[in-house]
C-alpha cells in the first residue's frame, strides 16, 4: 500500500484533485471534510454538534475525525493505497495517523503540499460559495479565520514531515489539469 497525504489552506484544491488522483492510482479518498458534511446533511447527532464548530471555519476535537478514519481505514479494501484530504490538521492528528498506519504495517510515504497564494484561495472560495451551500465559504471573515488556523495548528504539520524526508510542495497555482500533471509526476515514483 502507499499513502498519500494531499495538504495545503482551505481552497487550495486538495478535494478536486483528489477525485482525480484516487482515479488514477486507484487509491481510497478519505476526506474528513466530506465525512463531517454528510454526518451534517444525515442529521446525525455527530453532525450536529459539529455543526456550529464547521461554521465558524474552526476544526473539530482530534478524536472525532482520528475515529472516522480508524473506522475507514480497516473496512477498505482492494485498493493501491490510501489518500488522505484534509487529514491529519494538527501534530496530535499527524501522530495518530502514523501509529495506526504503522500498526497495520504501512506509513505515509508522501506529503503533496499544495502551494496557492492568500489572495487566490479567498477569490476561489467566495467563487464557490454560492454553489456549494457551505456555511464556512460564505462570510469572508470566516473564510480568513479558516486560513489563520491553517497557518497556526494545521501547517507546523509541515516541518514534521519535513524531519521525516517526506515533504513535497507542489504549485498549486494554474489550470486544474496542470496541477493535476504535477501531482502525478511526485506520485507517479511510487508505483
Ligand atoms: P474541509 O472540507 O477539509 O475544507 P478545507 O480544508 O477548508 O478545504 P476546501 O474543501 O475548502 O478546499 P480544498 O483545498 O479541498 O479545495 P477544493 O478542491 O475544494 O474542512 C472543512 C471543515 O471541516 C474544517 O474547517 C473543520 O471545521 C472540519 N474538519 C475537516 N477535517 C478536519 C480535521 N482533520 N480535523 C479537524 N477539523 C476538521 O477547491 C476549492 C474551490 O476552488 C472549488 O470551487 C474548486 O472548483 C476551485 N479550484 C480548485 N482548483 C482550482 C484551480 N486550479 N484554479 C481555479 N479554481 C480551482
Amino acid at each position: 500500500m502507499v499513502n498519500f497525504l494531499i495538504f495545503g489552506p482551505p481552497g487550495s484544491g486538495k478535494g478536486t484533485q483528489s477525485v482525480k488522483l484516487a482515479e488514477k492510482f486507484n487509491l481510497k479518498h478519505l476526506s474528513t471534510g466530506d465525512m463531517l458534511r454528510a454526518e451534517i446533511a444525515a442529521g446525525t447527532e455527530l453532525g450536529k454538534k459539529m455543526s456550529s464548530i464547521m461554521s465558524k471555519g474552526e476544526l473539530v476535537p482530534d478524536a472525532v475525525v482520528i475515529e472516522m478514519i480508524a473506522n475507514k481505514i480497516d473496512s477498505t479494501k482492494d485498493v493501491a493505497g490510501f489518500l488522505f484530504d484534509g487529514f491529519p490538521r494538527t501534530v496530535a492528528q499527524t501522530e495518530e495517523l502514523e501509529k495506526m498506519l504503522n500498526e497495520r504495517g504501512m506509513k505515509i510515504d508522501s506529503m503533496l503540499v499544495l502551494d496557492v497564494d492568500h489572495d487566490e484561495l479567498v477569490k476561489r472560495l467566495i467563487l464557490r460559495a454560492d454553489l456549494s451551500g457551505r456555511p464556512d465559504d460564505k462570510d469572508p471573515a470566516v473564510i480568513e479565520n479558516r486560513i489563520e488556523v491553517y497557518r497556526s495548528k494545521t501547517e507546523p504539520i509541515i516541518d514534521y514531515c519535513r524531519e521525516r524526508g517526506i515533504y513535497q510542495p507542489v504549485n498549486g497555482v494554474g489550470s486544474i489539469d496542470e496541477i493535476f500533471e504535477r501531482l502525478c509526476e511526485f506520485m507517479e515514483e511510487y508505483f
